[in-house]
């Protein structure tokens, strides 16, 4: 585990300064998922996983008692706790931690959030199995990530490769039947979990710039997408627009499962 995490730290380190502007258009729509399915209350205390640079925890932060801010990545954290800052934000509480070893005690948050991170983990079972442990008996577990098809291996393995190509740090995509049986293993019950509601649109210039990619990085991950066959182009929705920009479609998995009380 300490060897992914590391790479996601150095990663997310890098990108800090820039995260922000740059996922904030597009990716909107899923925190506005997010905070609604995690229907947050005033005496609520949230836990955000993969915090980032904390778009999450300060979308709940007006709406709950506190929020928990964690992330492995010092960088993505120090931006985080600036903005909130900024915000005139004073009831989030940031911590160093990773997904798989959360530094909390048993049954003490309401909620715990994830948004677009997942796909990094070292252990999906073991974040699983701690978002379980730390949640109280009738707790939210509220999940937004990428994901891929359930019913296409060979897109689904074309999808991790390029996404790996493009940023190391990258673990797994998972379907939407992956995450229901992974949830189910610690006792979750699932309430939703879908890649129906929509995909994420994304710019491909963008999108390597984004990972700070090397030269060598981004002529592998275009050579990928030009060479994709006509399946992957058609499941992806891969086109070229006249500027000569190539734009393609990610799956979405939106997720509440809820620790029966
Ligand atoms: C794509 S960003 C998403 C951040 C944020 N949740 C958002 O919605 O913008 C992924 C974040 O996951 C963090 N991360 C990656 N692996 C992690 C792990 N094993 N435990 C905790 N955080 C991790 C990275 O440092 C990074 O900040």
């Amino acid at each position: 585990m300490a060897e992914l995490s590391r790479t996601s730290k150095e990663q997310f380190d890098k990108q800090a300064a820039h995260y922000d502007s740059e996922w904030n258009t597009w990716s909107e729509h899923t925190l506005t998922w997010l905070v609604k399915a995690a229907a947050p209350k005033p005496s609520d205390f949230v836990l955000d996983v993969a915090t980032g640079t904390g778009f999450t925890a300060r979308a709940l932060a007006g709406l709950v008692s506190s929020v928990v801010a964690a992330d492995v990545s010092t960088g993505m954290l120090e931006q985080a706790a600036s903005l909130s800052a900024v915000a005139g934000i004073e009831n989030i509480q940031f911590v160093e931690a990773p997904a798989e070893e959360l530094p909390f005690d048993d049954s003490v948050f309401d909620i715990v959030t994830c948004r677009i991170a997942a796909h990094h983990f070292v252990s999906i079972e073991d974040f699983a199995a701690e978002s379980y442990r730390v949640l109280q008996p009738g707790g939210r577990l509220v999940i937004v990530d990428t994901s891929v098809p359930d019913n296409d291996f060979l897109a689904a393995i074309w999808q991790n490769e390029v996404e790996r190509l493009r940023d190391p740090s990258h673990g797994k995509n998972y379907t939407v039947r992956e995450w229901r049986k992974i949830l189910g293993r610690p006792g979750f019950e699932i309430v939703t979990a879908d890649d129906t509601a929509g995909g994420i649109r994304i710019p491909l210039t963008s999108w390597i710039t984004k990972a700070g990619c090397t030269e060598e990085q981004e002529k592998e991950v275009r050579a990928k997408f030009a060479d994709a066959s006509q399946n992957i182009r058609s499941r992806y929705s891969i086109e070229t627009d006249e500027a000569g920009e190539t734009w393609f479609t990610w799956l979405r998995v939106s997720i509440l499962a809820v620790k029966p009380a």
